[in-house]
């Protein structure tokens, strides 16, 4: 008998399609926003096997409901949303979808650098606001990004392409803190690993990649802030959790630090009033970093193979728990 998936979001065709060509009956949900908590609990007790998004809460009562399941495949590098830990003690592989889309994600944090550095998304709305009256010598001034500081916390592939985006257009010197030294930016980029707070001290510009764990919940909070320079911008495209918004809102109104570029809030939506979004430093988007066609259809692939591969020999090729694997 086939095996039965559960994609819980429409996502682009290729999943569908690969996993129907290898023999799976697949079933998507179909409706407008995410699936409600009983929804997807009711759907994932008739399927072998999930594709899931971050907006699923893959959680110990899920696993209580669900605990049968063979896969989860995670249509996301991040996999914050799932009780991986619970998954592990049940004996579930829990897949996800990197590298394709790093280079996307690092685009939305280099353009969001340039977008801060010279407030564009501010200026960009004054003037349909009818007020671009006249050429300023002395209004609108930004930064500049060459020779300065890039601050990456949390090295791995995403971080890896906006260091070489950073390199290669502004002669940028790299420093990050990581959990452990990353040899690949150190050799390609001359990366130098520091502690978290020299990261804060000595960061022109700090980009965060990390994941959001309970190590990284809203590190970057108002004693953060304090100990980075006036002039420097921060950029978050990984978590809106990894920073504390209420803090990053009066680092900013106090000038503290001089702007950001946030690709993710906290909470997600970001509400349309929150005063963000009408600072001149400031530049939000909504969770884009992998929306491109490319990316997109390379998770879309990642995630079938992730169950396609684990029905066929037993192994998941992009695991995030392992482990799971060799019992
Ligand atoms: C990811 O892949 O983690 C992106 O943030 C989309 O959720």
């Amino acid at each position: 008998m086939s095996k039965k998936v559960l994609i819980t979001r429409i996502i682009p065709s290729l999943a569908y399609e690969l996993l129907t060509q290898a023999g799976f009956e697949v079933s998507v949900w179909e409706g407008v926003g995410a699936m409600t908590q009983t929804q997807l609990m009711e759907r994932a007790q008739q399927v072998n096997a999930l594709i899931s998004l971050g907006s699923n809460k893959i959680d110990s009562q899920f696993f209580n409901a669900c605990g049968h399941l063979d896969i989860i495949a995670q249509f996301a590098v991040g996999y914050d949303n799932i009780d991986v830990a619970e998954a592990t003690k049940r004996g579930i592989p829990v897949g996800n979808t990197p590298d394709v889309l790093s280079d996307a994600t690092a685009d939305v944090a280099f353009g969001l650098m340039i977008a801060v550095s010279r407030k564009m998304f501010y200026l960009h709305n004054t003037i349909a606001k009818g007020e671009w009256k006249q050429f300023e010598p002395l209004k609108n001034l930004g930064i500049e990004l060459h020779g300065k500081t890039l601050g990456i916390f949390g090295m791995g592939r995403i971080g890896l392409v906006m260091a070489q985006r950073c390199k290669g257009a502004y002669n940028m010197k790299i420093i990050y803190n990581n959990r452990g030294r990353n040899e690949e930016a150190e050799k390609r980029f001359g990366a130098q690993w520091v502690s978290f707070d020299e990261l804060l001290e000595q960061s022109d510009v700090l980009s965060v990649h990390s994941v959001l764990s309970d190590e990284t919940r809203g590190l970057f909070n108002k004693s953060a802030f304090a100990k980075m320079k006036r002039s420097a911008i921060f950029i978050n495209t990984s978590r809106g959790g990894v920073h504390h918004e209420q803090d990053l809102i009066e680092a900013l109104q106090t000038q503290t630090i001089w702007g950001a570029g946030l690709d993710v809030t906290n909470p997600e939506p970001m509400h349309a009033t929150n005063p963000l979004l009408s600072m001149p430093n400031v530049a939000v988007l909504p969770h884009i970093g992998s929306a491109t066609v490319e990316a997109r259809d390379g998770m879309a692939r990642l995630a079938a193979e992730n169950i396609i591969e684990f029905y066929k020999t037993g192994n998941v090729p992009y695991c995030v728990n392992p482990e799971v694997l060799k019992r």
